[in-house]
């Protein structure tokens, strides 16, 4: 091969390989959910959170609906994450077998399935629907996944007609909340 040759191959290699890049990049940004900076975000969160149990505006433990835990408690707060204070309301979703209301309340832990999150992010986060950070956590604090592997944080699941969003787009009054509609 003439030197020629080689440098031209090497030169489109190169642009096929930035190219690549770039689309990559481009995916990244445009995740919904579960990308690069929302997975960041939420793992600061739940540093931010620790020791939401004892928030004083908080709910005892109630009887829950699907899919939410088969008992449910509820806190709110302000916390910061990286400096900025948000709104948030954090769901303890506790199941198991034949546990009852008062075994939940007595040892939580034994029976925490999942904490599920919505904070209110930064006007421009999601415009179309109330700027809402979502997030699915385990009871460890690890990000939970969907069937696909991507983790449940940030705007779970735009676009899917599935999940979060879509479920949570039927509350009254525009705002996302089921727990203030009675
Ligand atoms: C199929 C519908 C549905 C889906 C899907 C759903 N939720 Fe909910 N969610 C509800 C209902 C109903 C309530 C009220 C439950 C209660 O407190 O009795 C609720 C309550 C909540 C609350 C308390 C604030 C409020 O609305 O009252 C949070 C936080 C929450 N959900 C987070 C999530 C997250 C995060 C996801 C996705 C990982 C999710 N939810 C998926 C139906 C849904």
């Amino acid at each position: 091969m003439s030197r020629k040759v080689i440098l031209v191959t090497f030169t489109s290699l190169m642009l096929v390989f930035i190219l690549g890049l770039g689309i990559n990049s481009l995916a990244q940004e445009e995740m919904p959910f579960g990308g690069a900076d929302d997975v960041k975000f939420a793992n600061n969160l739940w540093k931010a959170m620790q020791g939401y149990e004892d928030w004083p505006m908080s709910s005892g433990v109630y009887p829950g609906t699907s899919p939410h835990g088969e008992f449910l408690r509820m806190y709110y707060n302000m916390v910061h994450v990286d400096g900025t204070p948000y709104h948030i309301i954090v769901k303890d979703n506790y199941g198991g077998e034949d546990a009852t209301r008062e075994m939940v309340a007595e040892s939580p832990g034994d029976y925490l399935a999942a904490v599920t999150i919505m904070l209110q992010r930064e006007d421009g986060y999601d415009p179309e629907n109330n700027n809402w950070f979502w997030v699915k956590y385990g009871p460890d604090g690890k990000i939970m996944q969907n069937p696909k592997g991507v983790a449940l944080a940030g705007r779970v699941a735009k676009g899917t007609g599935q999940a979060c969003i879509s479920c949570h787009a039927n509350a009254k009054g525009d705002d996302y909340l089921f727990s203030n509609d009675q």
